[in-house]
């Protein structure tokens, strides 16, 4: 008889049965800057203390520096504008330097800080995810390939056990299962309870229209994009994001664009008002 396997990859875990992943991991984004040098130099480098930093050196069409840090659960920094200044403003302090280029990374992080990889659990083994990279995505998404080709063709893989999904608790696991629980709760509870966030400018507004939350930004040209405020996913409210214009939701990393279509899951349906089940 031919069994069928579905991989699931999709950074983070579109359903939430089974396997409540929600449960077990949280969102943490980090903040990327680049400088142009003169020339690279040929070591990179990562703080061992808290908060993490790190240095490397790229060569493009131009040599880079490139530094990254300042990462923080949602829950506690809701402003990734302000983040990212933080991380200029060192940029220059320490090196004499300012950003050619900014980005920032959305990264699943697990309880136990080793991803989910393999069958979703005992009662689903045809159902295979890859999540929970741990900003280690490049190292966990070989590795994520290596263990499903296997489990697809039936063969043994030496790291199947350690990285499965619904692998048994141990102590550090429980206490931060109740952290992340806390830090989910948390966020989901800070945007319920306040609409509109302090560092709002005038063009971005949470109001109530005919019982629906819903979120306005005004562009620069004056003209209105109002969306849906409540993610599909599990009912967090939505931020705004003044780095990338986009909604993102603190509680899982969903992200949305200005006008509502979903852009980062979880979350599978838009925010677009009278269309909240819109694919
Ligand atoms: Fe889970 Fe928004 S509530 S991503």
């Amino acid at each position: 008889m031919t069994t069928f396997s579905a991989v699931s990859c999709t950074h983070y875990p579109f359903f939430v049965i089974p396997g409540f992943i929600p449960l077990k991991s949280h969102i943490e984004n980090s903040f990327i800057v680049a400088a142009k040098v003169d020339k690279i130099e040929p070591w990179n480098a990562i703080t061992s203390n808290k908060p993490t930093h790190s240095f490397r050196y790229y060569q493009d069409q131009e040599p880079y520096f490139i530094y990254a840090g300042e990462s923080s659960k949602p829950a506690n920094h809701l402003d990734y504008e302000a983040r990212m200044q933080e991380l200029s403003d060192q940029l220059y302090l320490k090196f004499h330097k300012t950003p050619a280029f900014t980005w920032h990374t959305h990264d699943v992080m697990t309880n136990d800080s080793l991803p989910f990889i393999g069958s979703i659990n005992a009662q689903n083994p045809n159902l295979l995810i890859a999540t929970g990279f741990n900003k280690w995505g490049m190292t966990n998404g070989v590795l994520a390939g290596m263990i499903l080709s296997d489990i697809v063709k039936g063969k043994e893989n030496r790291y199947q056990d350690m990285m499965r999904p619904d692998r048994p608790i141990n102590l550090e696991k429980i206490k931060n299962f109740f952290l992340d629980g806390y830090q989910n709760a948390v966020s989901y509870t800070k945007t319920k309870l306040q609409k509109n966030q302090p560092f709002y400018q005038d063009n971005v507004k949470i109001t109530y229209e005919n019982g629906t939350r819903i979120g306005i930004y005004r562009d620069d040209n004056g003209k209105l994009h109002k969306v849906c405020n409540v993610c599909p996913h599990m009912k967090c409210n939505l931020i705004f994001n003044y780095l990338d214009h986009t909604w993102d939701c603190p509680c899982h990393g969903s992200r949305f664009d200005i006008d509502g279509n979903v852009i980062e899951g979880p979350a599978v349906y838009n925010i677009k008002l009278n269309a909240k089940k819109d694919k």
